[in-house]
Protein backbone atom coordinates (compact mmCIF):
# COMPACT_ATOMS: atom_id res chain seq x y z
CA UNK A 1 0.00 0.00 0.00
CA UNK A 2 1.05 3.13 -0.88
CA UNK A 3 2.71 5.65 1.94
CA UNK A 4 0.44 8.68 2.92
CA UNK A 5 1.58 12.00 2.52
CA UNK A 6 0.42 12.11 6.80
CA UNK A 7 2.28 9.16 7.27
CA UNK A 8 5.67 10.70 5.80
CA UNK A 9 5.26 13.64 7.94
CA UNK A 10 5.17 11.34 11.06
CA UNK A 11 8.06 9.38 10.01
CA UNK A 12 9.85 12.71 9.34
CA UNK A 13 9.06 13.61 12.74
CA UNK A 14 10.12 10.73 14.04
CA UNK A 15 13.91 11.09 12.25
CA UNK A 16 13.95 14.72 13.94
CA UNK A 17 12.90 13.40 17.27
CA UNK A 18 16.04 10.61 17.22
CA UNK A 19 18.03 13.66 16.19
CA UNK A 20 17.18 14.95 19.03
CA UNK A 21 17.88 12.68 21.48
CA UNK A 22 21.11 11.76 19.98
CA UNK A 23 22.16 15.33 19.82
CA UNK A 24 20.42 17.20 22.43
CA UNK A 25 22.12 18.80 25.73
CA UNK A 26 19.70 17.95 28.88
CA UNK A 27 18.83 20.96 30.22
CA UNK A 28 19.11 23.35 27.16
CA UNK A 29 15.79 24.78 24.92
CA UNK A 30 15.05 23.67 21.90
CA UNK A 31 13.61 25.79 18.98
CA UNK A 32 10.13 24.24 17.98
CA UNK A 33 8.29 25.10 14.43
CA UNK A 34 4.68 25.50 13.13
CA UNK A 35 2.49 22.93 11.22
CA UNK A 36 1.32 19.49 10.95
CA UNK A 37 4.88 17.71 10.63
CA UNK A 38 6.22 19.73 13.75
CA UNK A 39 2.52 18.75 15.74
CA UNK A 40 3.85 14.95 15.12
CA UNK A 41 6.90 15.98 16.83
CA UNK A 42 5.50 18.06 19.50
CA UNK A 43 3.45 14.85 20.42
CA UNK A 44 7.08 12.54 20.51
CA UNK A 45 9.00 15.05 22.22
CA UNK A 46 6.54 15.32 25.57
CA UNK A 47 8.18 11.62 25.95
CA UNK A 48 11.44 13.45 26.67
CA UNK A 49 9.67 16.52 28.31
CA UNK A 50 12.12 15.94 31.73
CA UNK A 51 15.37 16.92 30.04
CA UNK A 52 14.18 19.54 28.19
CA UNK A 53 14.56 23.05 30.00
CA UNK A 54 11.83 24.95 28.26
CA UNK A 55 10.42 25.28 24.44
CA UNK A 56 10.84 28.51 22.51
CA UNK A 57 7.98 27.97 20.35
CA UNK A 58 7.06 30.06 16.66
CA UNK A 59 3.31 30.44 16.82
CA UNK A 60 0.14 30.40 19.56
CA UNK A 61 -0.63 27.02 17.94
CA UNK A 62 2.27 25.01 18.60
CA UNK A 63 2.87 26.81 22.11
CA UNK A 64 -0.41 25.62 23.46
CA UNK A 65 0.32 21.91 22.00
CA UNK A 66 3.71 21.93 23.54
CA UNK A 67 1.76 23.11 27.27
CA UNK A 68 -1.08 20.54 26.90
CA UNK A 69 2.19 18.09 26.73
CA UNK A 70 3.27 19.73 29.81
CA UNK A 71 6.54 21.62 28.25
CA UNK A 72 7.45 24.87 29.24
CA UNK A 73 7.51 27.48 26.46
CA UNK A 74 9.43 30.52 27.28
CA UNK A 75 10.39 33.79 25.37
CA UNK A 76 13.15 34.45 22.72
CA UNK A 77 14.18 36.82 25.18
CA UNK A 78 14.83 35.22 27.98
CA UNK A 79 17.12 32.62 26.01
CA UNK A 80 20.77 33.46 25.75
CA UNK A 81 21.25 30.30 23.94
CA UNK A 82 19.38 28.39 20.94
CA UNK A 83 21.60 25.05 19.98
CA UNK A 84 18.43 23.36 17.83
CA UNK A 85 15.56 24.68 16.25
CA UNK A 86 13.22 22.00 14.19
CA UNK A 87 10.48 23.14 11.62
CA UNK A 88 8.69 21.86 8.36
CA UNK A 89 9.03 23.91 5.27
CA UNK A 90 6.40 24.30 2.10
CA UNK A 91 9.03 23.98 0.31
CA UNK A 92 12.89 23.26 0.09
CA UNK A 93 15.64 23.13 -2.40
CA UNK A 94 19.13 21.13 -2.73
CA UNK A 95 20.83 24.25 -0.92
CA UNK A 96 18.39 23.81 1.74
CA UNK A 97 16.75 26.98 1.01
CA UNK A 98 13.26 27.42 1.95
CA UNK A 99 9.32 28.67 1.07
CA UNK A 100 7.77 28.88 4.36
CA UNK A 101 4.63 30.60 5.87
CA UNK A 102 1.55 28.29 4.52
CA UNK A 103 0.95 28.24 8.61
CA UNK A 104 1.44 32.06 8.74
CA UNK A 105 3.83 31.83 10.94
CA UNK A 106 6.94 32.86 8.71
CA UNK A 107 8.08 35.92 10.88
CA UNK A 108 8.22 34.23 14.54
CA UNK A 109 10.02 31.35 12.45
CA UNK A 110 12.35 33.32 10.76
CA UNK A 111 13.46 35.29 14.10
CA UNK A 112 13.71 31.73 15.85
CA UNK A 113 15.92 30.16 12.77
CA UNK A 114 18.17 33.28 12.66
CA UNK A 115 19.02 32.84 16.43
CA UNK A 116 18.89 28.76 16.14
CA UNK A 117 22.47 27.64 16.03
CA UNK A 118 21.76 24.27 14.24
CA UNK A 119 18.27 24.47 12.16
CA UNK A 120 16.95 21.15 11.18
CA UNK A 121 14.09 20.89 8.41
CA UNK A 122 11.62 18.21 8.58
CA UNK A 123 9.47 17.33 5.44
CA UNK A 124 8.39 14.98 3.18
CA UNK A 125 9.30 13.96 -0.10
CA UNK A 126 6.17 16.24 -1.96
CA UNK A 127 8.25 19.08 -0.75
CA UNK A 128 11.74 19.10 -2.18
CA UNK A 129 12.03 20.85 -5.47
CA UNK A 130 14.85 21.91 -7.99
CA UNK A 131 13.38 25.35 -7.63
CA UNK A 132 11.78 27.58 -5.67
CA UNK A 133 8.46 29.41 -5.90
CA UNK A 134 5.69 26.93 -7.13
CA UNK A 135 4.44 27.04 -3.50
CA UNK A 136 3.34 30.80 -3.10
CA UNK A 137 5.55 32.65 -1.16
CA UNK A 138 4.30 34.32 1.84
CA UNK A 139 4.54 37.67 2.85
CA UNK A 140 3.64 39.10 6.38
CA UNK A 141 2.47 42.64 5.75
CA UNK A 142 0.93 45.86 8.40
CA UNK A 143 -2.39 45.84 7.40
CA UNK A 144 -2.29 49.28 6.39
CA UNK A 145 0.13 48.65 3.77
CA UNK A 146 -1.23 45.56 2.15
CA UNK A 147 -2.31 47.63 -1.16
CA UNK A 148 0.87 49.56 -1.31
CA UNK A 149 3.08 46.59 -0.45
CA UNK A 150 0.86 44.54 -3.31
CA UNK A 151 1.11 46.74 -6.18
CA UNK A 152 5.83 46.58 -5.23
CA UNK A 153 5.23 43.27 -5.52
CA UNK A 154 3.40 43.12 -9.03
CA UNK A 155 6.62 45.19 -10.40
CA UNK A 156 8.97 42.57 -9.14
CA UNK A 157 6.88 39.99 -10.91
CA UNK A 158 4.87 38.57 -8.35
CA UNK A 159 1.01 38.11 -8.54
CA UNK A 160 -0.25 38.93 -4.74
CA UNK A 161 -3.17 36.93 -3.68
CA UNK A 162 -4.51 38.71 0.19
CA UNK A 163 -5.00 35.71 2.18
CA UNK A 164 -8.76 37.21 3.50
CA UNK A 165 -9.84 36.46 6.79
CA UNK A 166 -5.76 35.41 8.14
CA UNK A 167 -4.53 37.72 11.24
CA UNK A 168 -1.40 36.04 12.16
CA UNK A 169 -0.25 35.64 15.64
CA UNK A 170 1.67 39.47 15.53
CA UNK A 171 -1.45 41.08 14.28
CA UNK A 172 -0.61 41.02 10.70
CA UNK A 173 -1.84 40.28 7.34
CA UNK A 174 -0.54 38.01 4.60
CA UNK A 175 -0.01 37.85 0.88
CA UNK A 176 0.64 34.77 -0.86
CA UNK A 177 3.04 35.62 -4.36
CA UNK A 178 2.52 33.39 -6.99
CA UNK A 179 4.30 33.41 -10.50
CA UNK A 180 7.71 34.42 -9.36
CA UNK A 181 10.42 33.12 -11.02
CA UNK A 182 12.76 32.69 -8.32
CA UNK A 183 16.31 32.32 -10.11
CA UNK A 184 17.94 33.86 -7.19
CA UNK A 185 16.36 33.63 -3.74
CA UNK A 186 18.70 35.57 -1.64
CA UNK A 187 18.18 38.29 -3.94
CA UNK A 188 14.55 38.05 -3.83
CA UNK A 189 14.29 37.91 -0.14
CA UNK A 190 16.16 40.66 0.48
CA UNK A 191 13.76 42.89 -2.06
CA UNK A 192 10.86 41.87 -0.43
CA UNK A 193 12.40 42.88 2.73
CA UNK A 194 13.35 46.29 1.63
CA UNK A 195 9.59 47.02 0.69
CA UNK A 196 8.21 49.10 3.31
CA UNK A 197 5.31 47.79 5.24
CA UNK A 198 6.43 44.01 4.94
CA UNK A 199 7.33 42.94 8.34
CA UNK A 200 8.99 38.85 7.08
CA UNK A 201 8.85 37.08 3.80
CA UNK A 202 8.68 33.21 3.27
CA UNK A 203 11.85 33.00 1.53
CA UNK A 204 14.23 31.78 3.79
CA UNK A 205 17.27 31.53 1.82
CA UNK A 206 19.63 33.85 3.78
CA UNK A 207 19.29 31.71 6.42
CA UNK A 208 18.26 28.24 5.35
CA UNK A 209 18.52 25.25 6.94
CA UNK A 210 21.34 23.20 8.28
CA UNK A 211 20.31 19.70 8.26
CA UNK A 212 17.37 18.71 6.17
CA UNK A 213 15.62 15.29 7.14
CA UNK A 214 13.16 14.40 3.88
CA UNK A 215 11.03 11.30 4.73
CA UNK A 216 10.01 8.98 1.63
CA UNK A 217 8.32 5.77 0.85
CA UNK A 218 12.36 4.29 0.57
CA UNK A 219 12.98 5.86 4.37
CA UNK A 220 14.45 9.22 5.81
CA UNK A 221 17.38 10.99 3.84
CA UNK A 222 19.14 13.17 5.83
CA UNK A 223 20.67 16.37 3.28
CA UNK A 224 22.98 18.64 4.53
C1 LIG B 1 4.16 27.39 8.92
C2 LIG B 1 5.23 26.75 8.10
C3 LIG B 1 5.24 25.26 8.04
O1 LIG B 1 6.51 24.81 8.37
C4 LIG B 1 4.90 24.83 6.64
O2 LIG B 1 3.68 25.44 6.25
C5 LIG B 1 4.79 23.32 6.54
O3 LIG B 1 3.64 22.87 7.18
P1 LIG B 1 3.19 21.36 7.19
O4 LIG B 1 4.17 20.62 8.04
O5 LIG B 1 1.80 21.42 7.80
O6 LIG B 1 3.15 20.86 5.77
O7 LIG B 1 6.07 27.38 7.51
O8 LIG B 1 4.17 28.79 8.80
Amino acid sequence: MATSQEQLKQQAAQAAFDYVKEHFKPGSVIGVGTGSTVNFFIDLLAEMKHDIEAAVSSSEASTERLKAHGIRVVDLNSVSELPLYIDGADEIDSHLRMVKGGGAALTREKIIAAAAQTFVCIVDKSKQVGRLGNFPVPVEVIPMARSYVGRQIVRLGGDPVWREGVVTDNGNWILDVHNFDILDPIHLEQQLNNIVGVVTNGLFAQRGADLALVASADGIQTVK
